[in-house]
């Protein structure tokens, strides 16, 4: 209790200490363009479209402003957990395959910057050969090549030596560095997967497999998510309209095919505003599917049942597909367990001071750890990662103080995909969410491997020395088996098995003759004009990385928009 109170201390000293931003009015009416969601895509979409100073934009949000404690990176413990406020608390539908049978939660950012402002901060692009794959499904415009332009657009690296590279950037919104503080275990732990046999590598060039502290999106001390990064130095621009606490109801379609407005609910109230040229949905992969299945545009057999007259038949919310873990508990010698109030202090003034210290990064969450599965049945496909996430006996305390690790072992390439699907038609009341995580075997047997390779690092000498060693204590609902048994495993699984925050797929990308697509490869909603998605909903396969993905996906997408209306102000064939 007495630890919580000071981290509520805490939480209202440095809410003095930063400054405050206020929210800009304005009347519900016509806009060139309406951005549905200001998240990870959304707030890039936002500052691009307004570079065009005569483009009227509307960003609307359903949750409020960026909180300013989210801003220190060690509080991450509270900007991912439903207590921080700044989530839509979403829940999967149960399953016996994974979360023990029961319903758990499925975060999602909700305030400015979306997910970017809840997630782990890593600044992670995926591999190439997972963009050239996106090509080769049918994604045209979407191979490596093609979008790492868009990648280092947005990119400020802080590291000089990278940012002269040809995989960076250097003169883009978006900061990306390391963190400046590392403990003892975190040192531990990367020596340990080299010892492990994995390179040290810059994830983000050309190789992809092996260990690395991460670099993060973060400049001095403090997150950097979209919002503070893209939206808010052009906040100011009076072609930019934002809208918090608006919750998009539905799109407004006309004659089944043009999209004309959307209707969202303010306080209680229900509003309309209308685009001359685009309505965009940037509302992520839970949101834009739900928004879309209000509207009438999705499944027959998901909108009938609700009475919802059906406006166009599109796969809408299917393919759902997302990055899923286990965990293995670690135990460790080094606790960095909160401190007493004075050293608490210490490391607050080090914070407000130099925005260095503890507080200045989240604890072990910066280093990870790609692995190739050899002798698999799909040695491409089986690579998984490896991430340490600090683990506290005694509440929610910042992330920097920790007594245990839970090893998260992540299948990167799942076989088994699940759905979103409207089960009201209250706006308010959530999609149905069912990930299906390890439906198919073949992602268990991968998860075994991962989690017998977590097992497996605990017997290097850099864990060892520093007194790691494996929680025996055994997972409640899994007693029956004998602590590391296969069986012991395979529950062990079933029961923690849990999203890490990368759902896609659900208004996938592709050709318009492939019947499981919903948008083309420049994301327009097939036979619906007007109508464009924007975010990771579009992305066709899972690609490890989501916010960098979709910080991408908004920086191509804005360009394909400010291409095609260029066209169109040329040809003077205006589409009003
Ligand atoms: C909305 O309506 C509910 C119930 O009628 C009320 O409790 C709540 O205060 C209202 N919210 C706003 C923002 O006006
Ligand atoms: C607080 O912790 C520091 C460092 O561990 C120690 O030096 C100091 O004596 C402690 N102070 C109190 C009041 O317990
Ligand atoms: C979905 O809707 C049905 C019918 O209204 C309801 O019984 C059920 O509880 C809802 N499911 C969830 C997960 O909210
Ligand atoms: C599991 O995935 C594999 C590989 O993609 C596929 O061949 C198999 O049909 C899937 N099994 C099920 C039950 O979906
Ligand atoms: C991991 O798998 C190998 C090969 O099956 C086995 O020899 C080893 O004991 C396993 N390690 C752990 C910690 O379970
Ligand atoms: C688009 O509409 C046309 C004609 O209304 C129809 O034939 C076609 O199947 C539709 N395409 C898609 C992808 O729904
Ligand atoms: C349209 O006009 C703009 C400004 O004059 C020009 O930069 C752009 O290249 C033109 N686009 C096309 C497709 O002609």
């Amino acid at each position: 209790m007495r630890h919580l109170a000071s981290v509520t201390v805490l939480s209202i000293m440095l809410l003095c200490e930063l400054k405050f931003s206020s929210t800009k009015h304005v009347e519900d009416g016509y806009y060139d363009f309406i951005i549905v969601g200001a998240g990870s895509a959304g707030c890039v979409l936002a500052r691009r479209l307004t570079e065009i100073h005569h483009w009227d934009v509307l960003l609307v949000e359903a949750g409020g402003e960026q909180p300013q404690w989210d801003l220190i990176p060690a509080y991450l413990t509270f900007a991912s957990d439903p207590a921080g406020g700044i989530d839509w608390n979403y829940k999967t539908v149960p399953s016996p395959n994974y979360c023990g049978g029961v319903s758990c939660p499925y975060p999602r950012g909700k305030c400015l910057g979306g997910p970017s402002s809840t997630n782990y901060m890593f600044y992670s692009r995926g591999s190439k050969s997972d963009y050239d794959e996106l090509r080769r499904l049918g994604s045209k415009g979407w191979g490596y090549d093609e979008v790492l332009k868009y990648l280092i657009k947005s990119e400020r690296n802080g590291d000089p030596r990278l940012a002269s590279t040809k995989y960076h950037g250097s003169d883009g919104p978006l900061p990306v560095e390391k963190f400046s503080y590392q403990d003892e275990n975190i040192l531990a732990i990367i020596q340990a997967l080299k010892e492990f046999g994995l390179p040290e590598i810059e994830i983000n060039g050309n190789q992809h497999l092996g260990a690395a502290v991460t670099q993060m999106t973060t400049h001095n001390g403090e997150r950097q998510s979209t919002y503070t990064a893209f939206l808010e130095p052009v906040r100011g621009r009076n072609n930019l309209h934002i809208k918090t606490h608006s919750h998009v109801a539905n799109i407004l379609v006309r004659n089944n095919n043009e999209a004309y407005g959307i209707e969202y609910i303010r306080h209680n109230d229900t509003r309309r505003a209308f685009a001359r040229k685009e309505i965009i949905l940037s509302a992520g992969s839970i949101g834009t599917p739900h928004i879309h299945q209000l509207s009438g545009i999705g499944h027959k057999e998901v909108l009938e049942p609700l009475g919802i007259n059906l406006i166009q038949e599109l796969p809408v919310g299917y393919n759902l597909c997302d990055h899923v873990k286990a965990s293995v508990g670690y135990r460790i010698k080094q606790t960095t367990q909160l401190p007493n109030i004075t050293q608490l202090y210490t490391n607050f003034l080090d914070y407000v001071a130099h925005r260095k210290g503890p507080l200045a990064a989240p604890g072990t969450i910066q280093v990870v750890g790609f692995l190739p599965l050899e002798n698999s049945f799909h040695p491409e496909e089986s690579h998984v990662e490896l991430a340490f996430v600090p683990s506290v006996s005694n509440g929610l305390i910042p992330a920097s103080y920790y007594d245990g690790i839970v090893v998260t072992p992540t299948v990167l390439k799942p076989h088994s995909t699940g759905y979103v699907k409207i089960n009201s038609t209250d706006p308010l009341v959530p999609p149905l969410i069912l990930p299906n995580f390890l439906h198919n075997e073949s992602d268990v047997l991968i998860m075994l491997r991962a989690v017998n390779s977590s097992l497996e690092l605990l017997k290097m000498p850099a864990l060892r020395n520093l007194g790691f060693e494996a929680d025996t204590s055994v997972i409640p609902g899994c007693e029956q088996h004998n602590w590391g048994s296969e069986e012991y495993w395979r529950c062990v699984i079933r029961i923690t098995a849990k999203t890490v925050f990368h759902p896609v797929s659900t208004c996938k990308m592709g050709s318009r003759s492939d019947p499981t697509t919903v948008v083309d490869s420049e994301l327009r909603v097939h036979n619906v004009t007007n109508l464009r998605v924007t975010d990771a909903s579009i992305m066709p396969i899972t690609i490890s990385g989501l916010n960098t993905l979709a910080i991408m996906i908004g920086e191509k997408g804005a360009d394909i928009i400010k291409e095609e209306w260029r066209y169109y102000l040329n040809s003077s064939t205006f589409r009003t």
